[in-house]
């Protein structure tokens, strides 16, 4: 299966979990602030988007002018896995909240998104990227939990590989 990253990354942080989730799973790798256009979305089977959440619940800036090539993008048939950057103590009432703004849009675009992740061990208000008491892709946090980010990205990195095994 043909997969690659896309992360926006403002601070360097998504880009080092991106680097780190590619290692793991050996894909290739895009920083959308480099993209002129949509048209590699369209190379691979398996997406995997990262995005850090500003703005009290938005998108990192790179990927707000990305939206217009994903929503211009054809996903039908494709699979989505989601990671998101936050601050849960800082802004604990949007936890990594930009990640459903990209879950809604691949969603609407016809994409099957897997990796929800469990939030058991954060400590945060409230988060739109829950959705059935989960987050809807694996939820970082740099700057307070950082000793948790290398093992919570290879249990997810696991549960992905699972989760496309059993669906093939
Ligand atoms: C001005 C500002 C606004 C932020 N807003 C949010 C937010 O709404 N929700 C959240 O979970 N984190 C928020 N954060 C925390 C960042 O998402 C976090 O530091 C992340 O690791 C940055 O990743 P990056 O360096 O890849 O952009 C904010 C940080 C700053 C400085």
């Amino acid at each position: 299966m043909k997969t690659a990253i896309f992360y926006g990354s403002t601070n360097g942080n998504t880009a080092d979990a991106a680097l780190k989730i590619q290692k793991r799973l050996n894909t290739d790798i895009f920083d959308v602030g480099k993209l002129k256009n949509g048209d590699d979305l369209a190379k691979y089977d398996l997406l995997i988007l990262g995005t850090s959440t500003w703005y009290d619940g938005d998108l990192q800036d790179d990927w707000d002018s990305f939206m217009s090539h994903l929503t211009s993008a054809d996903l039908g048939g494709k699979i989505v896995a989601l990671f998101g950057l936050g601050d849960q103590e800082g802004y604990g009432s949007d936890y990594v909240s930009g990640m459903r703004l990209i879950y809604d849009k691949v969603v609407e675009k016809g994409a099957k998104v897997i990796g929800a992740w469990d939030d058991t061990g954060y400590s945060y208000e409230s988060s739109a990227s829950i959705i059935d008491g989960k987050f809807v892709g694996l939820a970082l946090d740099e700057d307070n939990q950082s000793e948790l980010s290398d093992g919570r990205i290879a249990l997810w990195c696991d549960q992905l590989e699972l989760a496309l095994k059993e669906s093939a």
